[in-house]
């Protein structure tokens, strides 16, 4: 299913940033051609070596980049993605598109790109559970926006609770749905 898809993924600053690295080892197997983009906040978490190593192309993260600008590099980023994966969403990058901000690499690229765009939100169950974030959702789910909901367990936090990124299976499973059914 994602055999010759073009996966963009966009990396934020959750605990669960490491976790990418798995999702692109899967998606590379699946014969999909994957591009990174890191907030600075995931680049706390997992280096852009690893991510790039992983996705065999260089790793995205500023929006001002004057070699990736010759060929506008957020626009590009948003015109070649079969779909756009954010994975982990933080509560920052949920809201941040919810109100169309568009004040780095990857909120812009979420604003100008007109492929499905999926989310996978991970963090504190009180952060997931905040009804702003929680507004923010639907927001964007009322506009077109996928989610996967986070998993309920032990979280990295300390607490139990709703908050986990899903496994990777579940996120590419999520994926295939959404490209096999190229509704937005
Ligand atoms: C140790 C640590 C762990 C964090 N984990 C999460 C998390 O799992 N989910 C989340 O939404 N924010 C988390 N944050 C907060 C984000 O890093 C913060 O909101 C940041 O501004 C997100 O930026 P970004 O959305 O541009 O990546 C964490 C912060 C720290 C210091």
């Amino acid at each position: 299913m994602l055999k010759n898809k073009t996966i963009v993924l966009g990396v934020t600053g959750g605990i669960a940033a490491y976790k990418s690295a798995e999702i692109i080892r899967s998606c590379v197997q699946k014969g999909a051609d994957i591009h990174v983009m890191m907030t600075r906040a995931a680049k706390e978490f997992i280096t852009p070596l690893t991510l790039q190593t992983l996705s065999g192309h260089p790793v995205h993260s500023e929006l001002f980049d004057l070699t990736q600008e010759q060929e506008i590099g957020h626009i590009s980023l948003a015109d070649r993605a079969d779909i756009i994966v954010i994975a982990p969403a933080t509560a920052d990058i949920i809201a941040k598109t919810a109100h169309g901000i568009c004040d780095d690499l990857i909120t812009t690229v979420l604003c100008a790109t007109q492929a499905p765009v999926l989310f996978s939100p991970a963090m504190n169950v009180h952060m997931w559970e905040n009804p702003i974030t929680q507004e923010n959702v639907k927001k964007l789910q009322k506009h077109g926006y996928h989610f996967l909901e986070p998993a309920t367990g032990d979280l990295a936090c300390g607490y139990t609770g709703k908050g986990r990124l899903p496994d990777p299976e579940k996120i590419l499973e999520a994926i295939s749905k959404i490209v096999s059914s190229k509704k937005k």
